[in-house]
């Protein structure tokens, strides 16, 4: 009989962990929303203890989502497990997901504990955890490289003590398919009380067997996949939520479930990760790619012309890729744009941002005369409310090119409320923005990264440009979109600064938190 397979997404706590990924509380909310459109049955939205804004990004989200479980990351103390089990409180369904490592080298070097003092304080939290929820989620860090016998033992125990999840991570990304199925069968088999929960794998790409390792993970028994959009995460990422997805409809015959994703929500989820995050997605990747169903060669063409399936094994509209819908244009009123900005979940929190967002869209309309949902999505990238501090802006710019001469950029910028003009040349009108930028800023900061976009097809297309900073170890991504990239270009870097001018997060498995 096929059974269901939960699909849990971890975009907003372990994909914000990704270097630069990190989020407001707003942007989170619009995340949730798309995935709770999408039709994800849990939404892991944050690490409550992490942070006073991370709690309050949990709760909002607890409050505004019906329609999927909301859970909260915590390690296995006591006021994590607290704290968790505060911010869900709003929900209507709500799950708090405490974990503990297990394996040998973490237990020794992270943790300084024995496995005694490691099962005990798994049992507490998931008992503490139950005080304030019917849905508690256990998770063994590094499960994968812990020993089975101290995995069935400490599954045994937190069964006993309430979890209703039990979740066999893939930390470091180092099983194989056939040792990760093997795993999962082996702990189902051995652990009693198996049968009462729900089993999950949680797989980090690594070696770039995420996905594969989900998938086999299910053959052995798994019935909830942890992943996120686009595969987001630590490092390498983990499990795309799109590919497991896919692949479990697609090859039904290998895997006996079903899940609740609505497939044609895929592509726009995607594209609004990739605009939040500044994580742009690689064009041959899988199901979301911009490539992944053009057909390049004459032999290909001809086959599809001919009959879809011999070179397709789904639908590019099954997964949510359409021609790009014309939304608004010159001639839309307020109340049209402030329409189609909660159709695609961006919430405008008082007439006054209202205000801001329509001058910024008449300012957009009067340059581009047609205006797609990317452009509204592109348009607040880089805005991002009161949590990111406001220290740099761009009040004026401009830039001088001419062939055999040396670019220059002059610019005004307003740090702080105070104007403050500045000029600098480079070896091209970017390079020359950033270098008068810094000529102010004096961050400090290595430019990592630097990529520029077309939101849309067509010259009049805006720019999307992502800027990822390092400063010191802590890294920043910073976003900006204009019809003219080198203005795109400045405001991608001012926002950069503008965050690493915020306090940054903690990382629930790398960090000491408060
Ligand atoms: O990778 C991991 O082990 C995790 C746990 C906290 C579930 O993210
Ligand atoms: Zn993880």
């Amino acid at each position: 009989m096929t059974s269901q397979l939960i699909i849990f997404d971890t975009t907003l706590r372990d994909g914000e962990q990704s270097p630069g990924a990190a989020m407001t509380k707003e942007e989170k909310i619009r995340v949730a929303r798309q995935l709770e459109r999408l039709g994800v049955d849990v939404i892991e939205a944050g690490f409550a203890a992490a942070s006073p804004g991370d709690f309050e990004a949990i709760s909002s989200i607890a409050e505004i989502i019906k329609e999927s479980t909301v859970c909260s990351l915590a390690r296995a103390n006591e006021k994590d497990v607290r704290r968790a089990g505060e911010a869900i409180k709003a929900a209507r369904r709500g799950r708090v997901h405490t974990f503990i490592a297990t394996s040998k080298i973490h237990m020794e070097h992270k943790l300084r504990m024995t496995e005694d003092q490691v099962v005990e304080a798994a049992v507490k939290a998931v008992k503490i955890a139950r005080e304030y929820t019917s849905d508690v989620e256990f998770s063994a860090e590094d499960a994968m490289r812990s020993e089975v016998p101290f995995l069935v033992r400490i599954f045994t125990a937190v069964i006993e003590a309430g979890a209703t999840t039990i979740n066999v991570p893939d930390t470091v990304g180092y099983a194989t398919p056939e040792l990760i199925r093997e795993r999962f069968a082996e702990l189902i088999r051995l652990t009693p009380g198996a049968d009462k929960v729900i089993w999950s794998c949680h797989c980090h790409n690594d070696l770039g067997l995420a996905v594969a390792n989900s998938l086999a993970a299910v053959q052995g028994g798994a019935r909830q996949v942890e992943c996120t959009i686009n595969g987001l995460g630590e490092r390498a990422g983990n499990a795309a939520l799109e590919e497991v997805v896919m692949a479990t409809r697609v090859r039904k015959d290998l895997f006996d479930v079903s899940t609740r994703i609505r497939s044609d929500e895929i592509v726009p989820s995607s594209r609004l990760v990739s605009t939040i995050t500044g994580y742009v997605v690689q064009p041959n990747k899988a199901i979301v790619g911009a490539n992944a169903f053009a057909h390049e060669s004459g032999i290909h063409q001809d086959g599809i012309l001919k009959h879809r399936e011999t070179y397709e094994s789904m639908r590019a509209e099954d997964v949510g890729w359409k021609t790009n819908t014309l939304t608004l244009g010159k001639l839309s009123g307020r109340a049209a744009f402030r329409a189609r900005l909660d159709e695609l979940g961006i919430g405008v929190q008082n007439d006054d941002e209202l205000n801001a967002l329509f001058a910024r869209f008449k300012d957009l309309a009067d340059r581009k005369s047609e205006i797609f949902d990317e452009d509204l999505h592109a348009l607040v990238s880089g805005h991002h409310g009161k949590e990111v501090n406001e220290r740099y802006e761009l009040a004026e710019l401009e830039v001088t090119s001419k062939t055999g001469q040396t670019p220059r950029a002059h610019m005004v910028l307003r740090v702080e409320g105070q104007e403050r003009p500045v000029s600098a040349s480079g070896s091209g009108p970017v390079d020359a923005t950033f270098k008068a930028i810094e000529e102010v800023a004096r961050s400090g900061a290595v430019l990592e990264l630097y990529q520029v976009n077309a939101v849309t097809k067509g010259t009049d297309s805006q720019g999307e440009v992502v800027v990822r900073l390092n400063h010191q170890g802590r890294i920043v991504t910073g976003q900006g979109a204009d019809t003219d990239i080198v203005i795109a270009s400045a405001k991608a870097y001012l926002d950069a600064l503008n965050w690493l001018a915020t306090a940054g997060k903690a990382n629930p498995q790398t960090d000491e938190v408060m």
